[in-house]
């Protein structure tokens, strides 16, 4: 990420040290940038997108929360799907849209932490009642954002497909 290009110049340097997603905390006043209520109308949109795949309101939803250069990278997307590792899971917004039509939904999902800056958002998730059952699933998403627009422009998505694919009735993944 090109973002993390002035941290590695500003260590080589020994100097003023800045975090690699610029400034956390409650300076976000710039009206171009994320604050509280954009980041709940993101993680609440896209908590639906998640838990109602075949929802009424899915379609709409997509289309309005989801920017045209739309992407979701996952290899554990990609392992649940038998897709090739290192690919987007999806690759714009209209595959997100047909894919998650046929993928089944995360029917409880938590929000256990998130931490936004200008233009991203760090979001940690627990999702349960996946097939059995047996196994919560936790995961990790970071965004990259249009503030402007309140959309997604990037999906960031790492979960525990071994507990995922346990869940859903693959044996070779129930811990031993
Ligand atoms: C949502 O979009 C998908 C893919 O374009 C389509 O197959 C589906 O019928 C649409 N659903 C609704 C409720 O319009
Ligand atoms: C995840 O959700 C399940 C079901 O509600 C719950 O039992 C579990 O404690 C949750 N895990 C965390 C880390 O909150
Ligand atoms: C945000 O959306 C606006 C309107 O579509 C666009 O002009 C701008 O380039 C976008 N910015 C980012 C960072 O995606």
């Amino acid at each position: 990420m090109l973002a993390s290009i002035p941290l590695l110049v500003t260590f080589s340097l020994g100097a003023l040290a800045q975090p690699a997603w610029g400034p956390w905390g409650n300076g976000h006043g710039a009206p171009d940038c994320l604050n509280d209520a954009k980041v709940k109308t993101i993680l609440d949109g896209y908590t639906y997108l998640l838990e109602s795949p075949q929802g009424a309101d899915f379609n709409t939803t997509a289309e309005s929360l989801l920017s045209d250069s739309f992407f979701v990278s996952s290899d554990s997307i990609n392992t649940l799907a038998g897709y090739p590792l290192g690919v987007n899971a999806y690759p714009s917004k209209q595959a997100f849209i047909a894919g998650q039509a046929q993928t089944p939904p995360i029917p409880v999902l938590q929000t256990l932490g998130s931490f936004y800056s200008c233009d991203q958002i760090a979001w940690r998730w627990n999702g349960s009642q996946i097939g059995s059952n047996q196994y919560e699933i936790k995961g990790i998403i970071t965004m990259d954002v249009n503030a402007t627009t309140t959309q997604i422009n990037a999906v960031y998505s790492e979960f525990n497909s071994g507990a995922w694919l346990s869940d859903i009735g693959n044996p070779e993944c129930q811990k031993k």
